[in-house]
């Protein structure tokens, strides 16, 4: 059984599952303190979702969620469940929380972005109800 919570606090367990699972996003993810990652939990703005199975972190989601002048928006990123635990529902568990979270603090959309190549990730999606947008997403680097 798949479980999600929310964490504000970080904790020796939270670091090394986010150690552990953020490589398997991200390949220039360095590796976070536990300063760092407390930074980020506090963070009014974020909230963080962990999935667990037999009570093992198996899965994180971040919601960061801002107001606009066009409304309250909402963000999720840093997807990612362990490759021993895909495909037995904890991406959905994941999503299905932070569009729970957003929809009761009365955020207006929730985005996102996905690479072209992870299909995985664009079913789940979809199948949620995530309608793909034409548009342009651009970075402008600031190397820090
Ligand atoms: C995308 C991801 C978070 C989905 O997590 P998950 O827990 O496997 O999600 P679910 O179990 O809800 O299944 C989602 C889809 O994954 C695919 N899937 C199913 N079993 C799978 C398996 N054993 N291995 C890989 N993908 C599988 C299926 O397409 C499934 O959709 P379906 O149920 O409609 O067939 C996960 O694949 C992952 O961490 N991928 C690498 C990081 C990534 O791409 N993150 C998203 C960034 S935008």
């Amino acid at each position: 059984m798949i479980v999600i919570e929310t964490h504000h606090r970080a904790s020796p367990e939270l670091l090394a599952a986010t150690n552990h699972l953020i490589p398997q996003l991200s390949s220039s993810f360095a590796g976070l303190t536990m300063e760092r990652l407390e930074a980020v939990l506090v963070h009014e703005s974020v909230t963080f979702f962990v999935a667990r199975a037999d009570s093992a972190i198996v899965g994180l989601l971040t919601l960061a969620m801002f107001p606009l002048a066009t409304g309250l928006r909402a963000w999720i990123e840093d997807v990612v469940v362990d490759t021993s635990a895909r495909g037995q529902g904890a991406g959905d568990a994941l999503v299905n929380a932070a569009i729970a979270t957003a929809r009761d603090a009365g955020a207006r959309t929730v985005d996102l972005t996905s690479r072209s190549d992870r299909e995985a990730a664009h079913r789940l999606y979809e199948r949620m109800g995530f309608v793909r947008r034409e548009t342009n997403v651009y970075r402008f680097s600031l190397d820090n």
